[in-house]
């Protein structure tokens, strides 16, 4: 099994992993793409997401991606971004139609979260280049219920020849090796590059992280209050600090907050 896949060459990456949007921070994606793997970083919620991609472009002379929510209008940040020479966007939660055009006019792709066969049939419909086929298991927002076993095949037959890269529950290289044996050509990672050093995380969270044991993920129906309703996320729980009388406290902007400073 060649860990070199086509959906490498066509991102421009020497290894098949992709490090997910976990802040609007330059430091981890452009520390990813400079290993030659694919960093990402969030644009969807700041004014300025060139400003984000400048920054990022100035740390590394490799592909990244920037990544935008469909949940709310996205276009200005994306044309933000494409003016300021991404050509890698990533989207999720909505629908891609009326991005891929503008996208492609610019000589980028564009990656889409999904959590069925039958969403990536329809965005692959919509002129999408990459799949992420996102199963329950991954950390952050989980629209789906799908587990990424069942999941990567189910999509990688559905899509196929698109290439498909997989999301959720991969933590080392044995869950990258699994995925690629399941047809995905590269693995997409969130909870386990909260842990790298270019990750501005606070100590605390850290510590909760690297002691978490597998039962202490919970997924919830509508945990923060980011700006849509019932958004489903998987976060990490202890049983004795229960995490839901928090909601209330909790827009994205504190949730970015809280990871940095444990507040
Ligand atoms: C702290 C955190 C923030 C995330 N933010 C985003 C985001 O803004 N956009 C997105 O598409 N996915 C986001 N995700 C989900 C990831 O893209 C990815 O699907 C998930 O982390 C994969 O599962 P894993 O955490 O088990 O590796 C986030 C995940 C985490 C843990």
């Amino acid at each position: 099994m060649s860990a070199h896949t086509p959906v490498c060459e066509l991102l421009g990456i020497e290894h098949p992993i992709v490090c997910a949007p976990l802040a609007a921070d330059p430091r981890l994606p452009a520390a990813v793409s400079n290993a030659g793997a694919l960093g990402t970083t969030e644009l969807w919620w700041m004014d300025d997401a060139g400003a984000v991609v400048r920054e990022t472009a100035a740390l590394t002379d490799r592909p990244f991606g920037g990544n935008f929510a469909l949940n709310s209008d996205q276009r200005r940040r994306v044309d933000q971004a494409l003016s300021a020479g991404l050509r890698i966007v990533s989207l999720f939660e909505g629908d891609p139609q009326g991005y891929v055009e503008v996208v492609h006019d610019a000589g980028g792709l564009v990656m889409h979260t999904v959590s069925s066969a039958e969403e990536a049939r329809r965005a692959v419909g919509c002129g999408v280049d990459v799949i992420v086929a996102q199963g329950w298991e991954a950390g952050g927002h989980v629209p789906g219920r799908v587990a990424t076993l069942p999941l990567v095949p189910a999509v990688v037959d559905a899509v196929a020849p698109i290439p498909v890269i997989a999301a959720g529950g991969i933590g080392d290289a044995r869950g990258v090796v699994a995925v690629l044996a399941l047809g995905a050509q590269a693995a997409w990672l969130g909870t386990r590059f909260l842990l790298a050093n270019e990750m501005p995380i606070h100590e605390e969270y850290r510590r909760l992280l690297v002691d978490a044991a597998e039962t202490d993920a919970e997924w919830y129906a509508n945990l923060y209050e980011v700006g849509w309703p019932d958004s489903q996320s998987v976060a990490l729980a202890k049983r004795s600090q229960p995490v839901q009388p928090l909601r209330p406290l909790w827009s994205h902007c504190r949730s970015q907050r809280s990871q940095t400073c444990g507040d």
